[in-house]
């Protein structure tokens, strides 16, 4: 009896191949070009503190599944963040004060965005302003007053706050700095994905020789997603197959692939993947999933604490990883694509394959990660 097969079933909730697929490097770096990936690596790589996260490799796991080889960028090590975000935010708010230190950034966010723009903030010594919405846990909240910035609870969800956050910035003329695009606010979204695919450039160079044939990218409003692709566009000789993963409750990504143009989600119900848990994917990122995302999966929360426990007591690896909720789909979603064997033949998923997940965060809400791991 092996770890994945011990009388669990694991699921999906839907797979969808995008008939729109055509992946163009001229035309995904039309929205985000070389010079604005190279610049945000010059930059970053410089920052005190700065070091590439882990690459680690899920041996146990590939050799139950019958692959080749699976990558896992460990973004729990990230800066002090534990995730990727503090990639983006950080960024956009250096890109934006352009060392002016006189400005106030705000932003409005489920908590991890925050934290970036926050802890840039406080990098650059400029005063900072967080809104976020009544389901935001206090430790969220904690986490960014204590990088200094004030933190402003505001009734409803997410799209109250940002509503508030958008009425008093242009009241106090504050610059906002938020990770999703709408039209007529592109720059400061596209900064925050050049600050992502760090990410990318840190693995071409972790991964050395091997040939990354499969990539598989968890998605919110899909900042990180198109980032990811953008990288892989700008680094990489050969085109993998790109996978999006969702939860089944916010599928917005997969629901727009569906019908080639962008789709609103009412979501009824919040995903345990909170910061993935997003109704309507940014413009910025659709421009580039369109066409070269190669599939989308949909996941119901159900097998999200198991795949973190399992990552936490070294069950698909030689140490023991820390993943928050957001880390887990991947994992899970590649175990699901190989259980189902059609699924598993129309992606060529084999023992000459080399995968790569997105760890994309650790335990940014500590309490909510032992909560989970225990159950
Ligand atoms: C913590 C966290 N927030 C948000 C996201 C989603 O990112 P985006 O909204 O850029 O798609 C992820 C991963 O997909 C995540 O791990």
């Amino acid at each position: 009896m092996t770890i994945l097969s011990n009388g669990h079933f694991w699921k999906y909730s839907e797979f969808l191949e995008n008939k729109n697929y055509s992946f163009e490097k001229k035309n995904i770096s039309n929205s985000l070009s070389k010079e604005d990936i190279d610049e945000a690596y010059l930059n970053i790589s410089s920052w005190k503190g700065y070091s590439p996260t882990p690459l680690i490799e899920l041996n146990k796991l590939s050799k139950e599944l019958h692959l080749n080889k699976i990558f896992y960028k460990d973004e729990s090590k990230r800066f002090d963040l534990k995730s990727f975000k503090a990639l983006g935010g950080a960024y956009a708010v250096e890109k934006i004060s352009k060392g002016n230190k006189e400005i106030v950034v705000a932003t409005a966010t489920a908590g991890n965005h925050g934290r970036s723009v926050a802890w840039g903030a406080k990098r650059l010594g400029l005063k900072c302003k967080i809104f976020i919405s009544e389901f935001v846990t206090n430790a969220r909240g904690k986490a960014m007053a204590d990088l200094g910035a004030d933190v402003i609870k505001v009734k409803g969800n997410y799209e109250n706050s940002l509503i508030e956050c958008i009425k008093q910035s242009t009241q106090n003329n504050w610059q906002i700095v938020q990770d999703v695009a709408w039209k007529d606010y592109m720059l400061v979204p596209k900064y925050t994905m050049a600050g992502y695919t760090v990410m990318m450039k840190e693995i071409v160079d972790q991964i050395e020789q091997d040939k990354i044939s499969h990539v598989i990218l968890q998605a919110g409003v899909g900042g990180m997603a198109g980032a990811m692709i953008a990288g892989i566009a700008r680094y990489l000789e050969n085109i993998p197959k790109i996978i999006v993963v969702e939860p089944e409750s916010a599928a917005c990504v997969l629901e727009s692939i569906r019908t080639g143009k962008i789709e609103k989600i009412d979501i009824k119900r919040e995903s345990l993947m909170g910061g993935m848990s997003c109704g309507e994917v940014s413009l910025v990122p659709w421009e580039i999933l369109k066409n070269s995302v190669k599939y989308c999966i949909s996941l119901p929360d159900d097998d999200i604490a198991k795949t973190m426990k399992l990552l936490g007591n070294a069950s698909f690896s030689n140490d023991k990883i820390i993943a928050g909720e957001n880390s887990a789909p991947g994992v899970i979603c590649l175990i699901t694509c190989c259980e189902d064997s059609k699924i598993k033949e129309k992606m060529e998923l084999n023992k000459d394959s080399n995968i790569l997940l997105i760890g994309c965060e650790g335990d940014t809400d500590q309490e909510m990660y032992q909560k989970l791991i225990k159950q």
